[in-house]
């Protein structure tokens, strides 16, 4: 038995993979990932110019999870570029370009580049929320469609979208609206939950330095969420576009509600931040004992079989 998917002609031996901005800056993290169980290559945001990020501290780990405000610290997209051809001579694990940016401009150049590159997808950022100045494209419906329709005609890859939480279904339904007429491939949803303050009772004071101590929740904080998001996806999509969960996924049980809910595979952050490369290989076999048990024979046979009360 093994959680194997496929996107569009793309094979993953895995279903389970890293999600982008843990342990995927450099290319001596990115050849771990391809080393380790992780189903995919999913490289950290980048920009046009490098970029150092937020001040520290700016990641702090709690027992349910983490607040974060690392402000996109990547190396510029041309290194990813690099660093995707050097990685695909060693592997054949799709690999994932996640695109940042802070105009359309940026965002087209990147894109145009990647469509060009060794990656086999293109997600496309709409969801940072540690970005002082720039709100988060997801929550601005025309911001969207404006960059998307400048996006989707640059070449054969298929692109994504990183969204942010929604917290009404309406706002589900304009996001859907926007994938069908753009024919978005995938989605991930969700990104860290933005905004979000952890305060130290002790000393007063928020764990995160950049934004007042504000930054994206991650973690078990933050499951539930998830699982309404591609869930609320899952049904608007009716499976024509493919959904990465992500959210608080620390076991195979995760993975198993998240592919009820509707997702074709995860990504694992906090998880992997806290626990390294070695967390994809356990959590599989977790997986893979709950399907055994329960006599399902892949995870396709899981996808959006949530029960109803
Ligand atoms: C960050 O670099 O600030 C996190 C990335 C993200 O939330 O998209």
């Amino acid at each position: 038995m093994n959680t194997k998917t496929k996107l569009l002609n793309k094979y993953f031996n895995s279903c389970i993979f890293n999600a982008s901005g843990v342990k995927d800056i450099t290319l001596k993290e990115l050849e771990i990932l391809a080393g380790s169980n992780s189903g995919a290559i999913v490289m950290k945001t980048c920009t046009i110019e490098p970029r150092e990020g937020n001040h520290n501290p700016r990641c702090v780990s709690t027992p349910l999870g983490l607040i974060q405000s690392m402000g996109w610290p990547n190396l510029g997209y041309k290194k990813y570029i690099e660093f995707a051809k050097k990685i695909k001579e060693k592997t054949t694990k799709p690999i994932i370009a996640s695109v940042g940016g802070f105009s359309i401009e940026d965002y087209k150049t990147i894109v145009e580049a990647f469509q060009k590159s060794d990656v086999d997808f293109i997600e496309i950022s709409l969801s940072c929320p540690n970005l002082e100045g720039h709100s988060q494209i997801g929550y601005d419906f025309d911001e969207t469609e404006k960059l998307l329709s400048q996006l989707i005609n640059l070449g054969k890859k298929p692109i994504g979208l990183k969204l942010p939480a929604y917290l009404d279904s309406a706002l589900q339904e304009k996001m859907v609206e926007i994938i069908k007429k753009y024919k978005i491939s995938f989605i991930t949803c969700i990104n860290s939950l933005g905004n979000s303050l952890i305060i130290d009772s002790k000393s007063e004071k928020p764990l995160i330095k950049p934004k007042k101590g504000r930054g994206g929740l991650s973690g078990d904080y933050i499951k539930p969420i998830a699982l309404g998001n591609v869930q609320g996806f899952y049904n608007l999509l009716k499976n024509k576009v493919f959904i990465f969960g992500v959210g608080g996924i620390k076991t195979g049980e995760d993975v198993f509600e998240f592919l009820l809910a509707g997702a074709n595979a995860v990504q694992i952050g906090t998880t992997f931040e806290k626990e390294g490369p070695s967390c994809f290989q356990r959590i599989e076999k977790e997986l893979v004992e709950i399907l055994q048990k329960k006599n399902y024979k892949n995870v396709q046979e899981v996808i959006g079989k949530l029960k109803f009360l």
